[in-house]
């Protein structure tokens, strides 16, 4: 909004999400369309009772209590959307119990606040080697930092989510709640810790949860109905007709090829038809894809285990045969500690059971990086009857992959994605990754079941004058073509400043022809390349960013929002410390104040990461 037109107007009593959620909604709309979200909300507001409800709206979501002592807040702290969804679907429990309830990111999370919590539910999971989501960095800092208040009156409760093939399983979850009790506060009920097959915990977790917080709020609590029954977690919600656990069978548009023959890596740029879904999804969001295992993969479980796929498996109230349950059911390509500690003691395997001691972490992790499970039965082999085998598998879950293309630029009914496949040789035979390979095959005859994961952390500018920079090498890429297609549809006046890399400029430079077209029409305004085996000494996107340093903090001090996404492990590590470096030496920060700059960019939503 400009700032002549923003002086016309009182202040706003909208909290700063709402009116960045605002800002989103309205940008690039035509006049008519403007007119007519104006005259909507005018309609809505004038069905409203009275003026005293109207206040009440004003200051909080509709339901909400704004006494501490009568509300519940639920706050989730999420990198993928699992903490997120899962506190989603508490609030609409508590709801539907009929608890007053405030649910919140912890990014918006106003900390000033907790002094006076009195009941606090939080979800939130683990990352990278047992840190917080990036949008719970502040908020974890804060309650286990000096500054925390005492929390005397408090009653809370915490859900963690990892996986618990990490080192550092549930580690945040597992410090917040020893925290908060370390504060002065009370368990409504213990730490819940939910692995990677997290619904059954969660969902279990939830319900003793939210009893408990309805017992303690008392059925004095503004809106409780005494003697309403408390909806199991994973019944309350309405949700949209496809989702997660509800997919939307997509047809595939086109699916392609996009790196040279000789590339040893294959890439796919692959165009899903959104048609008559009801699907909605926003530059920066990711697909869910839920993928079934290979056939030919299944058909080799089933001769190593010697298994008759056509026999009938009853579990969890289902039953089906065992070639459906290991096709479209279990996860067969990722490698768990349950699954191990599962193998070692069905075979009676020492020297498995020794990898699985707490000593053993470097010895394990090496274990899982190096075998997929058909490696382990094959190399530690066990005896296994088919209803054992379906209840110790870990359920298959969907994988993620970022959207590539602006709804604003190819329309909404479809959706690009940008796919690594995963393919490789070891112990002597062919390896594939689930997802990836699924997405390779599809076709006219194989639609492809997928959702929307929104990603409200990973979103440009709602200003379109502010510049961006996107470091995004390899598939990292896709969202930065989604939005550069946006900015160039919405006729943002920012600049855009791409650094991409991978291995050989010949074979895979991703999109090359697209990028090149940008920047002659000017929706790109610079590219920066680093093709690692082009040359002798590697060179990777990180390197280009220190060469270019000083313009880069120019553009961040000027207002720019910079993104990331691709490699968590190594790349986006660099690059967070090379922003570090950049900010000490063309900010003159000492490194105190350049790490304070760049959490504070983090906080702000100016610098964002998408990285896996
Ligand atoms: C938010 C988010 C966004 C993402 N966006 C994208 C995207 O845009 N494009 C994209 O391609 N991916 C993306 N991913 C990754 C994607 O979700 C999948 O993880 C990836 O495609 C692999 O899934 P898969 O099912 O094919 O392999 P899986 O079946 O999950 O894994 C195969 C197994 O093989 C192992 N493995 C893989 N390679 C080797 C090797 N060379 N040697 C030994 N073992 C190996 C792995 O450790 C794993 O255990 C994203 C992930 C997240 C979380
Ligand atoms: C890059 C990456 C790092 C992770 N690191 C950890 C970890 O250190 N400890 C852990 O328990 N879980 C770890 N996990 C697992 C996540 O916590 C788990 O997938 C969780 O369900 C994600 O929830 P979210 O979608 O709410 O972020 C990691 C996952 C990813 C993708």
């Amino acid at each position: 909004m400009n700032a002549a037109l923003k002086s016309l107007l009182p202040a706003p009593s909208l909290d700063a999400d709402r009116l960045a959620l605002l800002a989103r909604l309205t940008q690039g709309l035509a006049p008519a369309d403007l007119y007519w979200i104006a005259a909507y909300s005018a309609a809505t507001a004038a069905r409203l009772p009275t003026h005293a409800e109207l206040t009440v709206v004003a200051q909080a979501p509709a339901g909400t209590s704004n006494d501490p002592a009568q509300r519940l807040t639920i706050v989730h702290g999420s990198q993928t959307g699992n903490s997120r969804r899962l506190a989603e679907q508490l609030s609409a429990s508590a709801e539907a119990a009929g608890l007053p309830v405030r649910l919140l990111r912890a990014g918006a999370y106003p900390l000033r606040e907790l002094a006076q919590e009195r009941h606090l539910l939080v979800v939130i999971s683990s990352q990278g080697d047992g840190e917080p989501p990036d949008d719970a960095i502040g908020f974890c800092e804060f309650l286990l930092g000096k500054r925390a208040p005492k929390l005397h009156q408090l009653k809370f409760a915490v859900l963690g989510l990892g996986d618990s093939s990490y080192p550092k399983y549930c580690a945040v979850s597992r410090a917040l709640d020893a925290r908060l009790a370390e504060l002065g506060g009370r368990r409504l009920v213990g730490l819940g810790e939910a692995d990677v097959d997290f619904e059954e915990a969660a969902s279990a977790w939830s319900a003793r949860a939210l009893d408990t917080a309805r017992q303690a709020l008392g059925e004095s609590a503004t809106g409780a109905q005494p003697g309403r029954t408390l909806h199991a977690v994973n019944e309350a919600p309405v949700r949209p007709l496809h989702g997660r656990a509800s997919p939307f069978a997509a047809a595939v548009l086109e699916n392609q090829r996009i790196v040279s023959r000789d590339c040893e890596r294959e890439v796919r740029h692959i165009e899903l038809s959104l048609e008559g879904s009801g699907l909605r999804y926003e530059a920066g969001d990711a697909v869910g894809v839920w993928p079934r295992n290979p056939a030919q993969l299944v058909e080799q479980w089933l001769a190593v285990l010697k298994l008759d796929g056509a026999s009938e498996v009853e579990h969890d109230g289902r039953r089906q045969p065992l070639a459906r349950w290991l096709s479209e059911n279990r996860e067969l390509t990722r490698l768990t500690r349950p699954l191990v500690v599962a193998q070692a003691e069905a075979g009676g395997h020492d020297e498995l059971r020794r990898v699985l001691a707490p000593g053993e972490q470097a010895a394990f992790s090496d274990l899982l990086a190096t075998h997929q499970p058909l490696d382990l039965l094959r190399r530690f082999p066990a005896h296994w009857e088919a209803a054992a085998l379906v209840a110790a598998l870990r359920p298959l879950t969907p994988r993620l992959y970022s959207i590539a293309s602006s709804p604003a630029l190819v329309g909404s009914d479809e959706v690009h994605l940008t796919v690594s496949v995963v393919e490789y040789t070891a112990h002597g035979s062919a390896h594939l990754g689930a997802a990836s390979a699924f997405l390779a095959a599809a076709g006219d005859d194989t639609p492809v079941p997928i959702f929307i994961e929104p990603n409200e952390r990973f979103r440009l500018p709602t200003d379109g004058s502010h510049d961006v920079i996107m470091i995004g090498p390899g598939t990292g890429v896709a969202p930065f073509r989604a939005f550069v297609q946006e900015r160039q549809a919405i006729g943002a006046s920012g600049r855009n400043w791409l650094f991409f890399g991978n291995r050989h400029s010949r074979h895979d430079f991703l999109y090359q022809v697209e990028w090149q077209e940008a920047l002659r029409s000017g929706a790109l305004d610079r590219l920066d390349l680093a093709f690692s085996r082009d040359t002798g000494g590697r060179t990777y996107v990180q390197q280009r960013l220190r060469e270019h340093g000083r313009e880069v903090y120019a553009w961040l001090r000027d207002g720019a929002h910079v993104y990331v996404c691709g490699d968590a492990a190594h790349m986006a590590r660099d690059v967070h410390e090379v922003l570090l470096e950049i900010a000490a030496t063309h900010g003159q920060l000492p490194p105190d104040e350049a790490k304070a700059w760049l959490a504070e960019l983090l906080q702000q939503g100016r610098y964002a990461r998408d990285v896996y």
